[in-house]
């Protein structure tokens, strides 16, 4: 859609991407606090971060990293037991983004889920996933950098920038509205109390 998407190089939106669901951790640890202190609880918000877990970050993110994987290890078959590493991570974050979208839908259908289970289960993804973006940047998109010629990085980039961000693209609709709004107004928190 974007005219400039096509040119993308595939790592910048990598790291794009990862900067997007660094102020979204931001925003459901937030959340998780005011649970933990019983000033508030916006489980909606959280359902809806639940659901947007297997959206974007599994349909989008994930394939694309997966794409320049095959290519990096085309290049750099000596890289196969780091990414054999990165590839088990990525199915355990799927499996617990599965499990916080089926405890969200219970959640949302009324069932009781006891309140530390819910905020442990979160913050366990949570971190999970900052830990995850951590260990790529020190180890994979380096890798790719190195190994990768941009027009390969901008080739790869053109055949996965299809997809829109439901969350924070241009195109975002009504049905992440009121999960955006939490994560601009940690971001205007943030911003305020770092001092520019
Ligand atoms: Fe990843
Ligand atoms: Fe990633």
């Amino acid at each position: 859609m974007n005219a400039t998407t096509g040119t993308t190089d595939a790592i910048v939106t990598i790291e794009r991407d990862h900067g997007r669901l660094r102020r979204l951790v931001a925003a459901v640890e937030t959340m998780l606090e005011e649970m933990r202190a019983g000033t508030g609880g916006d489980i909606e918000a959280l359902v809806a971060f639940a659901e947007y877990t297997l959206d974007y970050p599994e349909l989008h993110h994930r394939p694309l990293e997966d794409r320049l994987q095959q290519a990096l290890l085309a290049r750099a078959p000596e890289l196969g037991a780091a990414m054999a590493g990165l590839q088990a991570t990525h199915e355990s974050l799927t499996r617990q983004a599965r499990a916080l979208a089926t405890m969200a839908n219970n959640l949302a259908d009324g069932a009781e889920v006891p309140r530390p289970a819910v905020i442990a289960q979160f913050a366990e993804y949570a971190a999970a996933q900052l830990r995850h973006m951590a260990s790529e940047e020190e180890l994979f998109l380096p890798a790719l950098r190195q190994r990768l010629d941009a027009e390969t990085l901008r080739e790869i980039g053109a055949e996965m920038a299809e997809r829109a961000d439901p969350l924070f693209g241009a195109h975002a609709g009504d049905r992440y509205e009121a999960l955006r709004r939490r994560v601009l107004d940690v971001d205007a928190a943030g911003s305020l109390s770092g001092g520019g």
